[in-house]
């Protein structure tokens, strides 16, 4: 069922768990998703980026996610959002179009401009009642690479991060705090730099770069009150390995069906292990949500 996101987030501050923020990049990984959640019992978010809007079309997305979310997950809350948006131009689009959350990541330009920039886009999203992240200290990296290390993962510092979240009022919080976008060795979570922002921001935290991140820091980060957990690399990994061993083992075969169905499951596997590690599973919040 397709929901507000602060229908999923409100219910795991209380209940220590972390949801699932996943991206999708074409119909079977929206599948994938929405079956892991309902063999979970999960909340999830699906989340879109602007390559993923580019590649697919905004009201394709939308189609498609509303219709899964609807039929496919009825027994679980489903909410559709907006990663890493750049432009204000690109998350009004999304925001006019009917998400109930977008990401306006101006992390790249300085505290004073991004904070410039946030602000025009949460009076706009809260006119419409959707929410708003925002994102202190880039978060380096790529989606779907896979690295040894990665050098220089910046550190965002906590007082710019309260002064943001104090004037720009958004409603989730994403700063850099050791991991990076991608799969890479040294990945960290910085706990106490976490503890230290919830504590004084008082707002849903979402950790960005979840894939590649040892297991243990993540229910570490878990514990110290992340609300909302990032994952797209290991969708990709999942997808493309499947596709092309698929294809490399069935050279011949013409039916994309049949070539795409493992890709499916494969997504499917990752996403539900994904939920067991943030401990969603079974924290099926349908019943008390208002429709
Ligand atoms: O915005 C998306 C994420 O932060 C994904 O990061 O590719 O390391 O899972 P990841
Ligand atoms: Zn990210």
């Amino acid at each position: 069922m397709l929901v507000h996101i602060k229908d999923i987030v409100g219910q795991t501050e209380k209940k220590h768990y972390a949801v699932g923020a996943f991206n999708i990049h074409n119909l079977e990984t929206v599948l994938g998703v929405a079956r892991a959640a309902v063999r979970a019992k999960s909340p999830a978010i699906i989340q879109v980026s602007e390559g993923a809007i580019e590649y697919m079309g905004l009201k394709v997305i939308i189609n498609i996610v509303s219709i899964v979310a609807k039929d496919l997950a009825a027994s679980v809350p489903i909410a559709l959002h907006l990663d890493h948006g750049k432009s204000f131009e690109s998350v009004f689009e999304c925001i006019k179009a009917g998400f109930s959350s977008v990401h306006i990541d101006a992390s790249g330009l300085p505290l004073t401009e991004n904070i410039m920039l946030t602000k025009k886009v949460v009076e706009i999203a809260h006119e419409k009642g959707v929410w708003v992240q925002g994102e202190v200290g880039a978060i380096i990296g790529g989606h779907g690479k896979l690295g040894g290390k990665i050098s220089d993962i910046p550190i965002a510092k906590a007082d710019d991060v309260v002064q943001f979240v104090k004037e720009t009022k958004v409603d989730t919080i994403a700063a850099a705090i050791g991991t990076a976008h991608g799969v890479y060795k040294n990945e960290d979570i910085n706990i106490p730099l976490l503890v230290e922002i919830k504590s004084r921001t008082k707002k849903p935290f979402v950790l960005h770069g979840g894939s590649g991140v040892a297991q243990k820091k993540i229910k570490a980060a878990i514990k110290a009150g992340v609300n909302i957990i990032n994952i797209g690399s290991d969708i990709k990994i999942a997808f493309s390995k499947t596709l092309i061993d698929d294809c490399l083992r069935n050279r011949t075969e013409t039916d994309p069906r049949l070539l795409l169905k493992p890709t499916i499951r494969a997504v499917e596997e990752v996403v539900v292990k994904s939920m067991k590690l943030f401990n969603s599973e079974g924290q099926m919040v349908i019943d008390r949500i208002e429709t």
